[in-house]
Parts: structure tokens; sequence; C-alpha cells
């Protein structure tokens, strides 16, 4: 079969990767894709990821049968909604069902609702009240945009003086904007993504971990995400099972009864407290960079599963007897302002790299966005996968890039 993959980043890299390995699919397209994706699908750049009409007629014409959404945007902007009024299969939720990613506020009331577990919280739409707010709120705490923000829409408000300079940042643009206040959860993060057909949840049997600042011993500023590895090791197969049953199980019952017809990947970033996994966040679609590391070390065929998923039926995951760990290389400056145009190299038509932001410009790559490339690693233990990774990392050559040196030591000091 055809399946078309939308988006151009390291995520739809890896997907398009693990879509081309499988027997049932004969041809991947992206749109756009990259020309750093050709190694594994074939990239249609004139096409944008937002002409739904456009996505539409080429899925038609080229006899698509599958479509798999990589990106949030497309998602809350209802491209799965344009394809199956078409009668063309969509791997990812429709408009209204992927407000669990887009509206913070979406998501909360929904996890309060149904006694998901997460972080308390208070919603407040307008500067004066958020003031008065963090004049007596506990801190630290934390403030979230309610719209999408690429992990950015994000302040941890250490002091309270950080939290009126953190209303002062969030208000700016809009004295009416929504923003989600919550209370600060300690624990460590991780990521669990979950294949969802309305009620049938079935959560990966291998959870991967981010890293979400920008520098070593997670300093910085939040980013999209510098890391990740899996398996997991210190967070157990316990925690996994209570996470799906307090969880991913609940919030598929949750979404379904509130009449939400979810279909495609729901990412679960959950925190382990004391007082057990809660939930972060919810996205409509995959991680990036959890996508790239969980799709390397998975074994069996994802498409499979995505017809699995569709009929509701088993899905049996398959891992490699290995662990992954991807280290990302991002435009110095990144999250913040970068410059476009550097010249990188080393990483060409080879799947130990996954790229994000790199344009072709005659004969060189050159950056085109904040993060750029994830360089993999596989090896028997977290150990020797992290070596791997920064060997492949010491192949790029670049003047215009950073990456973090830590990534997967969380799994090495619990190990
Ligand atoms: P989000 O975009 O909601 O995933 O938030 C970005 C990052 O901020 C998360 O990965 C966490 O590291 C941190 N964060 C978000 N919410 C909380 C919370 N309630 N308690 C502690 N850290 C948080
Ligand atoms: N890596 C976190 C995310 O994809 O939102």
């Amino acid at each position: 079969m055809k399946v078309l993959v939308i988006g151009a980043g390291g995520r739809e890299h890896a997907l398009s990767y693990k879509l081309n390995d499988s027997e049932l699919v004969d041809t991947v397209y992206a749109i756009p894709g990259s020309e750093a994706m050709n190694n594994v699908a074939t990239s249609i750049s004139d096409i944008k990821e937002d002409d739904h009409e456009g996505i539409l007629n080429f899925a038609k014409d080229h006899e698509v049968e599958w479509v798999v959404i990589g990106p949030e945007q497309p998602l809350t902007e209802g491209l799965a909604d344009t394809l199956r009024e078409a009668g063309i299969k969509v791997f990812g939720p429709n408009k209204a069902a992927a407000q669990i990613e887009g509206s913070k506020s979406f998501a909360k009331r929904i996890m309060e609702k149904y006694d998901i577990p997460t972080a308390d919280y208070k919603e407040i739409d307008n500067k004066a009240d958020a003031m008065a707010y963090v004049r007596d709120c506990d801190v630290p705490v934390v403030l979230k945009k309610d719209g999408l923000a690429a992990g950015k829409g994000v302040i941890i408000a250490n002091t309270r003086d950080e939290a009126v300079e953190a209303v002062e940042a969030m208000y700016q643009e809009r004295e009416d904007s929504k923003v989600v206040f919550e209370a600060f959860l300690e624990g460590e993060e991780f990521s669990l993504m979950t294949f969802v057909n309305g009620d049938y949840a079935v959560p990966f049997s291998c959870i991967a971990q981010d890293h979400k600042r920008a520098f070593d011993n997670d300093e910085g500023p939040n980013t999209g995400g510098m890391g990740a590895y899996c398996p997991v090791p210190h967070i157990k197969d316990e925690v996994l099972r209570e996470t799906n049953d307090k969880i991913a199980q609940p919030i598929a019952k949750a979404m379904q009864a509130e009449g939400y017809d979810y279909f495609g990947l729901l990412y679960i970033g959950a925190i382990l407290t004391a007082e057990g996994p809660k939930v972060i966040e919810f996205n409509a679609r995959f991680g990036d960079p959890e996508a790239q590391v969980l799709l390397k070390r998975m074994d069996s065929d994802l498409m499979q599963h995505i017809l699995d998923l569709e009929a509701k039926a088993p899905i049996d995951m398959e891992w490699k007897d290995a662990s992954v760990v991807g280290v990302m290389l991002a435009s110095k400056g990144y999250p913040g302002a970068y410059e476009k145009g550097v010249k990188v190299s080393g990483f060409e038509d080879n799947s130990d790299f996954f790229v994000s932001g790199l344009k072709k410009d005659g004969d060189d790559y050159v950056t085109s966005g904040g993060r750029v490339i994830l360089a993999l690693g596989e090896g028997s233990d977290i150990k020797e996968a992290k070596a791997k990774a920064y060997d492949n990392v010491e192949k790029i050559k670049s003047d215009g890039l950073f990456y973090r040196k830590d990534i997967s030591d969380k799994a090495l000091r619990n190990g």
C-alpha cells in the first residue's frame, strides 16, 4: 500500500523510516518532507503542511491508503477531518479530539471530571486576577499558555518574584489570555505513547524519557526536547501498569464518554510523584524526539499496529533487545533567537540520524530550524547506546550547533 506522512521533522523522518520498513507498505510519501528524508520517503515539498486541499488531492491522485499525521498543528487545524470526510484513512485524531493537546484547559477539565491524576490547577483569563492569584499561591507554581506553544509555553516560577515576572510575560501580548496555573509536581518525568481508538487504548510496552531543558543537568529554558532514550530501566513495569490503569484507560474512556472520537496516538507526558504517576501533559501525536528512539527500538511492524488498532485487535509490540539513545543537535541560541543557513554535513543517507531542521542549499545542507538533527546510538545497554550516540554526534560537522552531554545519565545514575 501507499502511505503518506505529514510533516518535515525528525519525528516524521523516523515515522517514514519505520513505515518504509513495513512489508505492508510499498511507497512512503512525505508532505512536505525534506531532502534529508529522501533516504526513506519521497518528499513532495511543493505542497505545504497547511494546504489541506492540496494534501487531499495528492492522496486521491496517488491512491494513498493511509495518511499518518506527525505534528500537532495540522491535527488541531482539522486535516484529519478533511481527509476522512473524503474516505481516506488517517492515523491521527480529528480536530475536536486534538484539543486534548491544543487546549491545556480542555485537558485539565476532562482530567478533573474523570479523576485522572494530575496537578491541581486554576484557570485564569485576565492579568489582574493572575496577579492577585500569584500574590498568595504556593510556590513553585507552573504557568501554561492555553494554546499550542511547541513546548515553550510553560514557565516554572520558583519564587513569588518569578511568578509575578511570569505573569507579566504570559500576558504581555494580551491582557485577556487564558493561562493555566498548576501546582508544581516533583518526580521523574517519562513519556508513554498510547494507541487509541475510541475506548480501546494500548500503551506502548516501552517508555521513553525526554530531556526538555536546553542545557546539561536540566538547566536553562524549556525546549521541544534535547534528547531521549528508551527503555527507561529505572522506571519499573509496575509504574507502566499503574499509568495504564489510572491514566491511559480512563482518558480513552473519558474522551469517548464526552463524545470525542479519538483515533491515533495519544502521548502521555507523566511524572512519577510520591503519590504515583500524574499527567503533566497530553499530546495528540508522537513525541519528538521520543518517537525517534522508540521507533528505532521497535522490532514489530508499525503499519500492522495501525491496522490492528483500526480493527481493535490485539497489538503485539516487539522490541529489539537493545537500548537506544538520541542526542539532539540544535542551532546555537535555540530555544531563543538563532542563526539559520549554517552548513551541516556528516549525516547523509544514514539511519543513525533523523533530521529536523536542514534544507538543501546547492550541494550543501544548511540549518533551517532550531532543533536540527538527532544522532542515535543503539547498544546492549544504555551506557553502550549513549557512547554510540555521542560517537555519531562527533560525525556531524558544523560550526552552528550545540548539544547536551548528559542524555540518558538519569538511567546511568539510577542503574
Ligand atoms: P508541558 O509543555 O506541559 O509538557 O511542560 C513542559 C515541561 O515543564 C514539562 O516537561 C515539565 O518538565 C515542566 N512542567 C510542566 N508542568 C509541571 C508541573 N505541574 N510540575 C512540575 N513541572 C512541570
Ligand atoms: N518531546 C515532547 C513533545 O513531543 O512534546
